[in-house]
């Protein structure tokens, strides 16, 4: 009965997966006479939940937790994401669609105010600064890919494994070999068009990276640590949540999301005018939150198992993965379709991050998208460079007490992108007309939706309070 059931499971998925495989390959024109637009439904919900999910979930969510308690950052993060980031997200959304056009002009198109049109520029500057360090640990995925097949990270020891990471990542030429890679595949699909390369792209690879996950999660209960591990992740700590908790998982919330930068006012200008956005923002709300929480229960069972302090930060993951794989059977196999996979994720974020900043060039200076493109992976590029030497050879340059990499994780996740969704939602709150943006978000009183006074509210009172209180109480005038 049992292994029916596994059975049936697996169908299920298999199932799933063939559906997007048929739906990919089913080959559409292009639109070419307006602006482009995203085709099926599915592939809307795809590209958003490629976007935000990513390093974000698998990498950062995790190192983040260890580094905060744990069960206190996640109960404090799962309110965020439904107080802060759900009503968010969907603001983002009505204002891409509404305006149709990049992240800085939707502002202008709605508003002439000398101030709210600026909001735009603060989402475009967070997307090149993330795209700077995003890039350096997406290209950390290859080296391991390539290590899985050749037998690199196989028969170390826990020790071992944390060395060869650091030594690899402080030498000053493999990553960056890396990263410029990845830049160059994500240069190549954004000049491939927005539905041919993103579409397709989030539609094929977000389902595999999901099956897997949940594989390797099954793996990881079943190690000696998992009692540790799931205890430390879901059972918080209340003494523990302080003013730095609050504000770390805060900006994982709107950094997994992709909130607060742009990117889904871009994505929704692709949108059709049919679609059910409080219900597409709420799908890939909780299709991203189920991604961190199966990272969560993928890394913490291993890092108990294992012996490896959950503070360890940045490194985290990529010290505990190969560990998990390497006791598996035919671990090099898993390991290069886990890295795989963590490769195409961070890919369909790093589209997305490109997209804003290059829509924007490519817009606002005429640019042809080729021309904006390059523009846009060159400057990457460079910041990029610097942020991987500042892990190892320019690790002494030092701003604010972080190195380059540190410091643009900082400000773009914990300082630019909760100050962007907070103006971002002061705008769509008090700026807006009220009937205009519920006409929107009904799609001309079509749709019923029986929740916009609360989120009117929410938007108008309650994401710009908490956010402001939570960056008041950072400086400590709490006090
Ligand atoms: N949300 C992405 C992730 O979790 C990162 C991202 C941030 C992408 C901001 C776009 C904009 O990996």
């Amino acid at each position: 009965m049992q292994r029916y059931g596994f059975f049936l499971y697996f169908q299920t998925f298999l199932h799933f997966f063939l559906y997007f495989c048929a739906v990919t390959l089913n080959k559409e024109p292009m639109n070419s006479d307006s602006r482009a637009t995203f085709k099926s439904k599915i592939g809307i919900i795809m590209a958003a939940v490629g976007s935000a999910v990513g390093l974000g979930n698998i990498w950062r969510f995790p190192y983040e937790a260890g580094q905060n308690g744990g069960g206190a950052f996640l109960l404090v993060y799962l309110i965020c994401v439904f107080v802060l980031g759900i009503p968010t997200l969907l603001a983002e959304m009505t204002l891409g669609r509404m305006a149709k056009t990049n992240s800085v002009r939707a502002f202008r198109r709605v508003t002439k105010h000398p101030i709210f049109e600026r909001i735009g520029y603060l989402g475009v500057l967070s997307c090149l600064l993330i795209l700077g360090f995003y890039t350096v640990v997406a290209g950390w995925t290859f080296q391991y890919m390539w290590e899985s097949v050749s037998g690199g990270i196989m028969g170390l020891t826990t020790e071992q494994f944390t060395q060869s990471f650091v030594d690899f990542s402080t030498s000053p030429f493999q990553p960056i070999f890396w990263t410029v890679l990845m830049l160059v595949i994500t240069h190549l699909i954004i000049i491939g068009g927005v539905q041919k390369g993103i579409e397709r792209a989030s539609k094929l690879m977000m389902p595999l990276l999901f099956v897997l996950l949940v594989v390797l999660c099954v793996n990881s209960l079943m190690l000696d640590g998992a009692r540790d591990g799931l205890t430390f992740l879901f059972k918080p700590d209340f003494k523990a949540i302080d003013s730095s908790v609050i504000l770390s998982a805060m900006g994982q919330a709107f950094f997994s999301l992709s909130l607060g930068a742009g990117v889904m006012i871009t994505y929704a200008s692709y949108f059709e005018e049919d679609i059910n956005m409080p219900r597409t923002a709420t799908t890939v709300a909780l299709l991203d939150t189920s991604v961190a929480l199966l990272a969560g229960v993928m890394i913490f069972p291993a890092v108990f198992t294992f012996g490896i302090e959950p503070t360890q930060g940045p490194n985290l993951v990529f010290i505990t993965l190969p560990n998990i794989f390497a006791q598996l059977p035919l671990g090099g196999v898993w390991s290069f379709i886990f890295f795989l996979l963590l490769a195409l994720a961070s890919i369909t974020s790093l589209i997305s991050l490109h997209q804003v900043v290059t829509a924007y060039v490519e817009e606002e200076f005429k640019m042809s998208n080729r021309k904006a493109a390059l523009v846009v992976t060159c400057l990457a590029a460079v910041l990029a460079v610097f942020a991987s030497l500042s892990l190892g050879v320019m690790n002494d340059v030092r701003i604010g007490g972080m190195c380059l990499f540190d410091l643009l994780d900082y400000v773009t996740a914990k300082i630019m992108m909760p100050l962007g969704s907070l103006l971002l939602c002061v705008f769509m709150g008090w700026r807006l007309e009220k009937a205009t943006l519920i006409s929107e978000l009904t799609n001309r009183h079509t749709l019923r939706w029986n929740m916009i006074k609360a989120f009117v509210i929410i938007l108008k009172y309650i994401v710009p309070i908490l956010v402001t209180m939570v960056f008041v109480n950072e400086l400590g005038l709490f006090n």
